[in-house]
């Protein structure tokens, strides 16, 4: 049976239905692109078409850039303020007319990669997830099981927040070379190491797809590896986490 899943993010809003038994889309995704300011109603709006699109009626998943509690979220750094403290699962059930189960964007994409991808099979040990784009999310799973909303995209590192210094969108606005870029990085990484020690740390978001540019520069114990679902991992991880009530 199909599931639907929807990725949320600073440019655009993507969806599908997702073969939860396989992983893969059951059709061809639809973005739409993330309305200005991104506020609650204007994205429950787009939220609302990709869904028509697809004339969907059944449960929906959906991963958002914030910690999410119960559906609401409690956080809001990269996006609107005013998402702090609404009740996403009310506010996309309402337009939808369907059972919506909001999570954290990284927490989807780790699900994903967990199940399908590279960490598949990976049931004893701590396995790090951090997806490099406008922000640094983290999914951390201790024996399969998520941990979820660890926000450690946001330890401090010289005195700033993580992300800040070390996400792709801060490698853009500085403009640095890949080289410059991946001292940040590592120096991120090594923080985590120092805090968790994973055994296996995956590299998602856009930044996975660039591996090859920084992956020499990486200096820490744990196996890192790239994540292998790319742009479908936050759509395929949204879809398990409404079926398995994560
Ligand atoms: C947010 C996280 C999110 C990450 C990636 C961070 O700024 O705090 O909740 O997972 O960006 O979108």
């Amino acid at each position: 049976m199909d599931t639907f899943g929807i990725d949320i993010g600073g440019s655009g809003i993507k969806a599908a239905p997702v073969n939860l038994t396989t992983g893969e889309l059951a059709s061809p995704r639809y973005r739409l692109p993330t309305p200005d300011q991104a506020k609650p109603k204007d994205v429950a709006r787009v939220v609302e078409q990709v869904v028509k699109h697809f004339d969907w009626k059944g449960s929906i998943g959906c991963g958002f850039p914030a910690a999410i509690r119960n559906g609401v979220a409690l956080t809001a750094a990269n996006v609107d303020h005013s998402w702090i403290n609404t009740n996403i699962d009310q506010l996309f059930g309402e337009v939808t007319h369907c059972p919506v189960h909001v999570i954290n964007d990284a927490d989807a994409a780790g699900l994903a990669e967990m199940a399908f991808g590279v960490g598949k099979g990976k049931e004893k040990g701590v396995v790090f997830m951090v997806t490099v784009g406008t922000g640094l999310g983290t999914a951390l799973f201790v024996d399969g099981h998520l941990v979820p909303n660890t926000e450690l995209g946001h330890i401090e590192i010289r005195g700033k927040d993580a992300e800040r210094r070390a996400s792709d969108a801060a490698r853009q606005r500085k403009n640095l070379t890949w080289e410059a870029w991946a001292d940040k990085f590592n120096e991120y990484l090594q923080h985590i190491e120092r805090l968790f020690y994973p055994d296996l740390v995956i590299i998602g978001g856009g930044a996975s797809k660039e591996f090859s540019r920084y992956a020499s520069a990486i200096n820490i114990r744990a196996q890192v590896v790239p994540a292998q679902l790319l742009n479908n991992a936050g759509i395929v991880g949204a879809a398990l986490a409404a079926e398995k009530g994560e």
